[in-house]
This record gives structure tokens, C-alpha cells and sequence, in this order.
């Protein structure tokens, strides 16, 4: 067999790159992958949580089967439980969550115990729950996306061990529940030899007779570059695993239908998941539903993001942004377009922070109503320092508004807020009010000959506010103090959900072009915002009318002016079709056309190993020589298909097209062997089949991507410990010509880092290490997040590349034992109509931690609940007093404690109170095979 080919990415990573053939492989084939498996128990447990919480509010909820995962999707569960316009950010978690998965197959290939290879089961199971305590608190942190990168790891762990261990073949239909609890043994694991040479190809016997009479437990060791194992054990298998040529010969893992045990293919990913959603579920229960459906991105519309210079000439402002506030959450309040959450950076010199994130509207009310405008002394403030908390501290995707009259003092991190906006895709918008010349004009009015006479000059010390919006696709928009409150109707226009992009360019410098954008019949609300000074342009319409930058007021709609600013709002008829802007201006300028849809992509640029069988998303700017990846999900429904995915240049709209190629469900690699120098966008052009007229759409990313000739590499560590130091090795690498780079970096906790050496020398196309050392304080609770950037730029500075690190602080866990329940008493007279009666539990509930139960809270069940502390005999009891209408016969008490450890206290009147336990019969494991075969394809 072939082993190692040449990776595109150098040797270092030549290794790295290999994945195992594998494990529930990513790959279109027959067989179930890891990104299938991952996906449905999300879509089950989510389902799960919606049920439930529809259940406690009482409301109504349209059932459907979970057993025909066909009806199950992304789109049909979010029209069950919420409002469709959610469906973005449930699948951009979803994709979160499964990239990460695939993650572990490049990142942690060669460690035995993320695969449960090499019978590591204790191993294995340690990472499985350490990982889940780190869930738990980043969320109680509300850092969710270091959640889910976290969830996406040990979901490929515990995933893998229904394929690489025996416990298939051991007869288990069940999910082995103790690897998802801390203080559960793993037993009987296999001290013996275990397996016998394959006879030729045939494995399906291969694995001794005692060891599955005794239920031993046991799994297949893998090595790429050594063809030892000890006497007598089982192989992982498969073509890249060598000792699988030792004897005993042949393999027993169930990576896919043809694997050496592949005949249980579909049992073990069918167990899989199961087990993936028992992990998840008990996720759900330490953080409860409403926290569970945030985890997921399932409640997640818009986000309403402002970053606030507070110094003293800033009162005006942050008056303005009092009352926009007030506006958005009074006019908003209770519809379904009120943001889902509220962020808030107030930044001063020397002062910046602390972020505020809410999904409460009149927390934050207050919070903004509490900013005051006060010191600040000298002009330049820190605003990328307040930029940065923001954009590490918001969810993807988000809309920030950024309000100072003042220059920024810490232009240092201006390339730092570029990696993290090219990371989070967040879109940065200014509100400048330090014009330097009074140039207002009335709006309509606009130069006719000479123009050097009105040319409107914009502040110079405002060129890198210019600069971040533009490569996010945001807006800098230049007013006073007095024409601010104009300016501020974008931010009513941008927070709403669904929002797509179909057109983002700029010219800068300025160059008279005429753009042309498709807007299809799903998009409503179309707007097009055209920022530059003294623009001059015309507009045309589908149905060929026109207009020009000087009527406010035409056939094609109404344009309004505020300073270097326009926002078009077209007559509601006529809106789908082909639309041409025709731009006339000297001056640089931006053009955005935007409205709501159903109707969108998502995107991250990938490495593939080498044998096409995993990914990894890129934390940094992709390789400027050699392929370009990316891969491409569609939001939607199934009838929505990319035709075409393309990389358009920022400066001058040049189109690269990709090979397309479907590799699971609505997901798509795009292949591109040449790309745009400098900035450029993805566009995405589809159709639409399930509409009749005018299927064909078009999509574009709005922030602005690059490549990069340099390379940062630097593995993040599982977690870091609070009072303990990190050492993070890096290597920088260059494809281009050596030099001396200069390096930095930077974090968003204000943390002191040191890095050595400053700068480091490379040869040509040469390598270089270095180290960065970062004291994690004492008292940073478990689930905080250190966002490190570590930037490395070219001599002269053209070219710079990063590697953005989330960091997950935990302590070590002290405390693995869930809390228990005993009843105390059940009174229940429950004869009759079950509606004019009821019944009545008292449990005592204690945790053996001392700190006691933090939470309770009622599942499979409706009635009512009131709990109580007492101390007995030094003990911390909970009791708790469960009262319901003889209709709801059962109830599942949910009791946490501080580490979230998660204890059930199930009753029910009917089944004479044993713990309950679904399991699927076994003919319906085989159906859900089949099902998953047809459905998932991946
Ligand atoms: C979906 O989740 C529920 C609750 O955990 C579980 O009982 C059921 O078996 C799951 N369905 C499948 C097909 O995994
Ligand atoms: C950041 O750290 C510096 C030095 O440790 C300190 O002087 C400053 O007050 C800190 N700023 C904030 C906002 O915490
Ligand atoms: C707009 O169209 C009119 C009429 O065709 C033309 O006179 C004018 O120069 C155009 N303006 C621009 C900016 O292209
Ligand atoms: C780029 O992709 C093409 C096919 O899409 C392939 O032939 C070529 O080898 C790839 N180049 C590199 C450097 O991987
Ligand atoms: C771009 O590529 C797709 C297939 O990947 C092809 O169908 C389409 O015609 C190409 N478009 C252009 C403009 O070359
Ligand atoms: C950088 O470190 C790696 C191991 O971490 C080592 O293999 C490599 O040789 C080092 N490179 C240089 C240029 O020192």
C-alpha cells in the first residue's frame, strides 16, 4: 500500500496530515461518518430540549417522528420549535461542532487514547469527561464557542469506541454509560491476548471465544509507522495501520462498510450515536434547556453588539445610544426580530472593558443607560483593545458598532482585529463624529462640474477605522455630532435577522465601473448602502428603470444621505432580478446590497489530509501557493444547491471559480488551484428547486479574506490550569522569501505575554520556532477563555499571517460524584379522573461534596416544584417537594451540582417507580442502519 504521499503543506505537516482511513470516514461513500453521527444526535437532543420546554410552558408541540431521521433536519426542527429565521446559526453550530470532530482525526492522529485504539480506555474516558466538565463551565462562562469546539472533540472520542473497541461484538446494544461518568469504573478490560489471524480476508470471527464469553473488553491497537502491538492483540485495521501485517493479522474496527468488521458498520454507528446523545443529554441537564438551546446556536437570531468610547467629549454619542437602544428594545420587545442578545465593550484610556453579554433586553438597557462620558485626557483612546474584547467575546457573524469621536491610540492591534474579524466573519461598523472639516451638505444636493470644489475630505487619523470596515464588510460612517442620530437608523436595519449578502465590493482607489448583482424572489427587504464621499452613480432596476445619486426620489426608490453615507431602499415592486449600479466617483467608495433570506452559505477554508479521509478549519489565513479549500454548507432546505462557488477579488470583482464536488449532505469542498492577489470574497451561486420562477440566487460573504505566503502553527494544550504558566511553542514558516519577521502577540484578558525571541530569521522557503509564556491568574474560574493571537509579518510588512488560539482555563476536577436522591414520602390517590386529582413526592437530595445541589429542575413531567436547604448532621440536604395533576403520572428530577455533576430522581406512579431507561428495540437499530444509509450519504 502506498504510504506517506508528499502533503501540499510542507514537511512538518507531512505527518500531521495523515488521518486514519477511518473512523466513520468524511468522505460521500455508503457508510455512516462521524459528521453524520454528530449531526443526528444533535438534531435529537435539540429536538429533546425543544419538546421539553414547550412541555413546561405549556405549550403546544407538533410532533414528529425522531425515528425517520428524513424528516428530521436542521430546517424542519426549527419550524417545529421556533422561528425559521433561526436556522443559521443551528446549522453554523452544528457545522462547529462536527469541524472539530473531523479536527481530531488531522490534530490528534497518532494519540491513542482520542481513538480508544491500543485498549486506552481509561485514557479515553478521562478525556471524554474532563471534556465534558469544560462544557459545562464555558458555558456558565458563556463562552460557548469554546464549548463547541470541546463538544466536537470528545463526541469523536466516544464515537470511535463503538468502532474500534469489541463492545459491538460483545452483543451490547446499549451505549456503554460509563464513559460519559467520572465515577464509574471501566471494567474488565482485557489482560489476555484477544484475537486470531483473519483467515485471507475474513475477520468476521477473528476475536477469542473467552474474550467474548467473559465480556472482556478490548480494542484494536493502530500504528502507521511500526508494525509491533502486544502478543496476541487485536488490530485497528485498515489500510494505514501497519500491525495489522503482525500476527494476529487483520483488524476488527467498524470505520465503514468495508472495514474488517464492517458487517457491524451500521450497528456501531447506530450505537454511536445513541451514546452521543446520552453525552449530550446530560450536558443539557447540567446547564438546563434554555442554555442547552443557546449551546446549540438554536436561539441565536441577531445580536445587538456596541463598543462605546466613554471619554469625556463623547456625551452626545453616548446619548444617541441611549436613546437607539431604548428604540430597538421598546419598538422590538416581544417581536420576533428583537435581538437574541445584547454585548456591550466600553472603552476609555487607560481603561477598556468589561464585557457585558445578556440575552435580558432591560439588563442591558441599563447597563447602556449607566455608561457615562469622563476622562480620557489626551485624544487617542483604546479602541482596538475594546474591539478585540468584542469580537473574541460575540458570537460569529456578528454586527458590532463601534461609536468614538477620537483616533485609535493602539494601532499595534490593528492586525490582530483583522485575524479575529477573518476568524469570527464579524463585521465591524463605525460611527465616527471627528470629521475634520464641516462639509455637510444637504442631502440631494451633489457636484454637477467642478468637483474639486466639494470634495469632502474625511478625517486621515480615521484610515484604519476605513480600513477594518472594509475588509469586514462593515461601514465607516463619517458624521457630526449632530447628524449622528441620522446615521444610527443602520443599526435598526442591520441587527434583524436572516440577513445575506448578494454584492459587497471596493473600489479604493476609486474607479467608474458598473456592478451588476442577481437578487432572486426569496429576498425581501432589499437595501443597498453605498459609503464614499462626493458618490456619483446611477441605478437600474430589473424592470430597466433608473435613477441617479442626486434624486432622493425615483423610479427605482428612495436614496437618503447622511454625510459620506447613502442608504437605497428600492420601490417594493420589482426587486428580483438583475440590478446595476453604475458608479461615477473619484473618491473611494463601498457598495453593499443586502436583504433577508432563507436563503445562505457558510464557509471555512480547510486542510484535508492527504488521503481526503478528514479536515481541519484553518485557524489562520490559507497558503498562497498550492489549492485553496473551503468548505461550503447550505442554509435553506434540500432544495438549495450551489452551481458555482467563486472567489471574487476585492479591488477588482475578477472571479476564480472552484471544482465543486458533494461531500455529505448540503456540504460541499470547493477546490481552487489559482486565487486572487489581496483581498477577495466568496460568492456562491445556486439554485433554488423548489421554486417555480426564477430559482437562481447569489450569495457573498461580506468580510473580505486573503492568503498568506507565511505560515503560524501552535497547538493549543487541552486546557490550561489557573495559578499554573502556559509554554506554547510555535513555528512560523515561510513558502516566499526569509528575512526577519517580526512577531507579536496578544490576548484579550490583558494578560502579560512574553514571547521569544521578538522577531526570528528565516532562510528562503525556511522554517523558524519560537515560544510564547502565558501566566494563566489564580483566580480565573474554569471555563474562562484567553483568546492568544499570534501574528508573524513578512520584512516590510505586505504580508502577515496568524494562528488564533482559544484557550480553555479549567481547574482540575475535584468533585466526580452526582448528587442522590431518596424519597421521602409519595401521596398519591390517583383513582378516577386523573384531572381532579393529584399527587404529592418529598425527596431528601444530597450531594457528597459539601457545596450541595445547585440546581433542581423538573424533566418528563408537569407540576410544580419547591425546594429547601437544610443542614443535617453537617450535611447540606436538599428537600424537594414535587406536587402534579394525577395526568402527569412521572416526573424526572434534574439535580446539579456545582461541577455539574448530574443526578436523576426519576417517579412514576405507573411502573411502581423503576428507573427508566429508553431503549430502542433491537429490529429498530437495524431499521435506523438502513435509514441513516439512505439518509445521512456522507
Ligand atoms: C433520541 O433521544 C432520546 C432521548 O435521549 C432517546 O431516547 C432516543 O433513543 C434518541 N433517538 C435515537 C434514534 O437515537
Ligand atoms: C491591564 O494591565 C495593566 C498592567 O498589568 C494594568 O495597569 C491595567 O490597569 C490593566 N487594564 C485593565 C482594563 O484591566
Ligand atoms: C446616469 O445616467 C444619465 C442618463 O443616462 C447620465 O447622463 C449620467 O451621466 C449617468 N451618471 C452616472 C454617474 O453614470
Ligand atoms: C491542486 O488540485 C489539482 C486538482 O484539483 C491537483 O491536480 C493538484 O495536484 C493540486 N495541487 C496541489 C499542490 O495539491
Ligand atoms: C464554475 O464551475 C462549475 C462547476 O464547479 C461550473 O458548472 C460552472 O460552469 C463554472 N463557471 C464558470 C464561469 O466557469
Ligand atoms: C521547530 O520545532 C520542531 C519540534 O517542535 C522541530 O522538529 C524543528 O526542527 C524545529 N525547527 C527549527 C527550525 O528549529
Amino acid at each position: 500500500m502506498g504510504l506517506l504521499t508528499r502533503s501540499s503543506l510542507g514537511f512538518v505537516l507531512m505527518v500531521l496530515m495523515q488521518s486514519r482511513t477511518v473512523a466513520f470516514t468524511f468522505m460521500l461513500s455508503t457508510s455512516v461518518t462521524h459528521g453524520g453521527i454528530t449531526r443526528y444526535a444533535i438534531l435529537n437532543a435539540t429536538l429533546q430540549a425543544c419538546k421539553e420546554q414547550a412541555l413546561q410552558q405549556g405549550k403546544e408541540f407538533v410532533e414528529f417522528s425522531s425515528l425517520q431521521p428524513k424528516t428530521l433536519t436542521e430546517e424542519s426542527l426549527v419550524a417545529a420549535c421556533s422561528s425559521p429565521d433561526l436556522v443559521k446559526g443551528f446549522k453554523r453550530t452544528i457545522s462547529k461542532i462536527r469541524n472539530r470532530n473531523a479536527w481530531v482525526d488531522i490534530y490528534r492522529v497518532f494519540n491513542a487514547e482520542y481513538h480508544f485504539d491500543d485498549e486506552s480506555f481509561l485514557k479515553g474516558r478521562d478525556l471524554i469527561t474532563n471534556g465534558m466538565s469544560i462544557v459545562k463551565a464555558s458555558v456558565k462562562q458563556q463562552n460557548y464557542e469554546t464549548a463547541r469546539e470541546k463538544l466536537g472533540e470528545i463526541l469523536h472520542t466516544l464515537q470511535d469506541f463503538y468502532s474500534h473497541s469489541n463492545w459491538i461484538e460483545l452483543g451490547n446494544m446499549r451505549p456503554y454509560s460509563n464513559l460519559i461518568k467520572p465515577n464509574s469504573k471501566i471494567e474488565n478490560i482485557a489482560d489476555s491476548e484477544t484475537c486470531r489471524s483473519c483467515v485471507g480476508n475474513d475477520c468476521t470471527n477473528n476475536i477469542l471465544e473467552n474474550i467474548i464469553t467473559e465480556k472482556k473488553l478490548t480494542s484494536g491497537y493502530f500504528a502507521i509507522f511500526s508494525s509491533s502491538k502486544p502478543k496476541g492483540k487485536c488490530s485497528h485495521g485498515g489500510f494505514l495501520d501497519r500491525t495489522k501485517d503482525t500476527d494476529p493479522k487483520g483488524g476488527i474496527n467498524k470505520d465503514s462498510t468495508t472495514s474488517e468488521h464492517g458487517n457491524l458498520h451500521n450497528q456501531a454507528a447506530g450505537i454511536a450515536i445513541a451514546a452521543s446523545t446520552e453525552l449530550l443529554e446530560d450536558i443539557r441537564a447540567a446547564i438546563g434547556d434554555s442554555e442547552f438551546l443557546r449551546l446549540m446556536g438554536f436561539t441565536q437570531k441577531s445580536v445587538l453588539c456596541f463598543v462605546i468610547d466613554t471619554t469625556s467629549s463623547m456625551s452626545d454619542d453616548i446619548a444617541e445610544v441611549k436613546r437607539v437602544t431604548a428604540s430597538i428594545i421598546d419598538r422590538k420587545l416581544g417581536s420576533v426580530n428583537q435581538p437574541s442578545e445584547y454585548i456591550l465593550v466600553p472603552f476609555n484610556d487607560p481603561d477598556f472593558g468589561p464585557l457585558t453579554r445578556t440575552t435580558d433586553p432591560n439588563t442591558f438597557k441599563s447597563k447602556v443607560n449607566a455608561l457615562t462620558a469622563s476622562g480620557g485626557g489626551d485624544i487617542p483612546e483604546l479602541c482596538l483593545t475594546g474591539l478585540q474584547l468584542a469580537l473574541t467575546g460575540s458570537p460569529p457573524q456578528s454586527e458590532i458598532f463601534v461609536f468614538t469621536d477620537a483616533n485609535a491610540k493602539d494601532t499595534w492591534l490593528k492586525s490582530t482585529v483583522l485575524a479575529l474579524i477573518e476568524r469570527t466573519k464579524s463585521s465591524l461598523n463605525f460611527m465616527l463624529t471627528n470629521a475634520l472639516s464641516a462639509r455637510r451638505r444637504r442631502s440631494g444636493e451633489r457636484p454637477h462640474t467642478d468637483q474639486s470644489n466639494f470634495i469632502q475630505l474625511s478625517n486621515p487619523l480615521n484610515k484604519i477605522y476605513h480600513d477594518l470596515a472594509q475588509a469586514s464588510g462593515g461601514q465607516a460612517i463619517e458624521v457630526t455630532k449632530e447628524t449622528l442620530s441620522q446615521a444610527t437608523s443602520i443599526i435598526g436595519n442591520t441587527i434583524a435577522a436572516s440577513l445575506v449578502t448578494v454584492l459587497q465590493a471596493v473600489r479604493n482607489p476609486a474607479k467608474a465601473e458598473t456592478f451588476s448583482f442577481l437578487v432572486d424572489s426569496s429576498l425581501q427587504d432589499l437595501t443597498i448602502y453605498i459609503t464614499g464621499n462626493s458618490l456619483f452613480y446611477n441605478i437600474t432596476n430589473p424592470s430597466g428603470a433608473s435613477q441617479s445619486s442626486d434624486q432622493t426620489s425615483g423610479d427605482v426608490g428612495i436614496i437618503q444621505t447622511v454625510d459620506n453615507f447613502q442608504t437605497v431602499h428600492p420601490n417594493i415592486a420589482d426587486v428580483a432580478g438583475v440590478w446595476l449600479i453604475s458608479m461615477n466617483s473619484e473618491e473611494p467608495y463601498t457598495i453593499e446590497a443586502f436583504g433577508k433570506s432563507p436563503i445562505d452559505f457558510l464557509f471555512d477554508f480547510v486542510e484535508l489530509s492527504d488521503n481526503y479521509q478528514s479536515y481541519a478549519v484553518l485557524n489562520s489565513r490559507p497558503a498562497a501557493d498550492g489549492n485553496l479549500t473551503l468548505i461550503v454548507s447550505m442554509v435553506g432546505g434540500d432544495t438549495v444547491r450551489p452551481t458555482e462557488v467563486a472567489l471574487i477579488g476585492a479591488s477588482n470583482s475578477n472571479a476564480y471559480n472552484g471544482t465543486l464536488k458533494e461531500v455529505a449532505f448540503g456540504m460541499y469542498l470547493a477546490t481552487f488551484d489559482s486565487v486572487p492577489a489581496g483581498g477577495f470574497f466568496v460568492r456562491v451561486t445556486g439554485m433554488n428547486t423548489s421554486r417555480a420562477s426564477n430559482g437562481l440566487f447569489q450569495r457573498q460573504s461580506s468580510i473580505q479574506l486573503q492568503t498568506s505566503s507565511i505560515k503560524v502553527t501552535a497547538q493549543a494544550p487541552e486546557s490550561l490550569e489557573p495559578g499554573k504558566t502556559l509554554t506554547l511553542p510555535f513555528t512560523v514558516t515561510t513558502t516566499g522569501s526569509g528575512g526577519n519577521f517580526s512577531i507579536s502577540v496578544s490576548n484579550d484578558r490583558n494578560l502579560t505575554v512574553i514571547k521569544l525571541p521578538s522577531s526570528l530569521t528565516l532562510e528562503d522557503q525556511g522554517s523558524a520556532n519560537g515560544t510564547i509564556t502565558l501566566p494563566v491568574p489564580g483566580n480565573t474560574p474554569s471555563g474562562s477563555e484567553i483568546t492568544v493571537t499570534i501574528e508573524a509579518a513578512a520584512p516590510g510588512g505586505k504580508d502577515f499571517n496568524y494562528a488564533v488560539l482559544r484557550l480553555a482555563v479549567a481547574a482540575p476536577v475535584t468533585d466526580i460524584t452526582p448528587p442522590v436522591c431518596e424519597v421521602v414520602s409519595i401521596n398519591a390517590n390517583c383513582l378516577g379522573n386523573c384531572s381532579l386529582s393529584s399527587w404529592e413526592l418529598l425527596v431528601n437530595m444530597s450531594d457528597s461534596s459539601g457545596v450541595g445541589i445547585q440546581s433542581v429542575t423538573i424533566r418528563q413531567g408537569v407540576g410544580s416544584l419547591n425546594t429547601s436547604s437544610v443542614l443535617d448532621q453537617g450535611v447540606n440536604i436538599t428537600m424537594a417537594f414535587y406536587t402534579a395533576s394525577c395526568c402527569f403520572p412521572q416526573v424526572e428530577l434534574v439535580m446539579v451540582d456545582a461541577e455539574g455533576n448530574v443526578g436523576l430522581c426519576y417517579k412514576s406512579l405507573v411502573n411502581n417507580g423503576a428507573q427508566h431507561h429508553p431503549v430502542l428495540p433491537t429490529f429498530m437499530w437495524l431499521n435506523l442502519g438502513i435509514i441513516l444509509y439512505q439518509f445521512m450519504q456522507l
